[in-house]
């Protein structure tokens, strides 16, 4: 099955281009540098021309409010106008687990106005609705860093392996169309501000975590249930965060 993966250089990008050829698929890495540019358009009729399937995990470069919104809407805009002239049947995304629970937050804004022009394009589509990967942790930590502290709040919080979740994406690409969603999530539910002080621990990194009700989570605050699945209808990861920092070489 000829397989596009739009952003497949990025981190889930590039593993499941790998994991669709070892299942002998005909997997195609589309980004800016193969020559496929789905903000211009540039590329695009060339790449799905005999593709029965379109997995799009790229990502916007800039994540400020505005620009994300433009990335995800024109992007995707492009993308499934393309799908349609070609003949493609199934169309894949990679969205956020909780976008409908924080739709203040500009990031997500943008993943849900994603999400809709897929549901109403017509294409057969399904959406896989991820918690955080593990990859990026330092960005979360980084990004809730204020005067050299980590201000994280208690809420709950079960981030996933890369490698998980381009398995789980593999898997629904060449499956039939949920025209609908799945959730994915890591095997262990941990408080934020615990896995945080964990995983700072583990990385060497000295700042301190504060453990703070009213931090937010790019810009936004969150609740207790704000970012897990609400249901155990959830496909879980087998890595754990532990085994990944030993496999990845980024613990201590
Ligand atoms: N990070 C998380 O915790 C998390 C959680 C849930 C869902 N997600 C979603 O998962 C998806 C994948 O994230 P990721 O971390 O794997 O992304 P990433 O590593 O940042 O990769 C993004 C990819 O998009 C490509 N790209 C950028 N602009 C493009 C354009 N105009 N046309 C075509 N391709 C373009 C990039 O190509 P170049 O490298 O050539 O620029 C790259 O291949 C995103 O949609 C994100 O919203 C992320």
């Amino acid at each position: 099955m000829k397989i596009v993966v739009i952003g497949g250089t990025g981190l889930i990008g590039s593993k499941l281009v790998a994991k669709l050829g070892e299942h002998g698929h005909e997997a195609v890495a589309a980004a800016p540098n193969t020559g496929v540019n789905t903000l211009t358009g540039e590329g695009l009729a060339e790449v799905l021309e005999g593709a029965q399937v379109v997995v799009d995990v790229s990502n916007s470069p800039s994540f400020e409010r505005a620009a994300v919104l433009k990335f995800f809407e024109t992007s995707t805009g492009n993308l499934l106008a393309a799908e349609k002239a070609a003949g493609v049947g199934h169309h894949v995304a990679v969205s956020i687990v909780g976008t409908e629970r924080m739709p203040e937050n500009g990031y997500f804004a943008a993943k849900i106005a994603q999400e809709q022009l897929i549901e109403k394009s017509g294409v057969p589509f399904s959406l896989v609705h991820s918690t955080q990967f593990f990859e990026f942790a330092r960005g979360i930590a980084d990004e809730a860093t204020v005067d050299g502290k980590v201000h994280i709040a208690p809420v709950l919080f079960q981030p996933i392996a890369g490698d998980d979740v381009a398995q789980a994406v593999g898997r629904t690409a060449v499956g039939t169309p949920l025209n609908g969603r799945v959730e994915i999530a890591g095997p262990q539910q941990y408080r934020m501000d615990e896995f945080f002080r964990k995983a700072l621990a583990a990385w060497g990194d000295t700042r301190e975590v504060v453990t703070d009700p009213h931090a937010r989570y790019f810009g936004s605050e969150v609740t207790e249930r704000s970012l897990v699945p609400l249901d155990d209808q959830a496909v879980l990861g087998t890595v754990t965060y532990r085994d990944w920092l030993d496999r990845s070489g980024s613990g201590k």
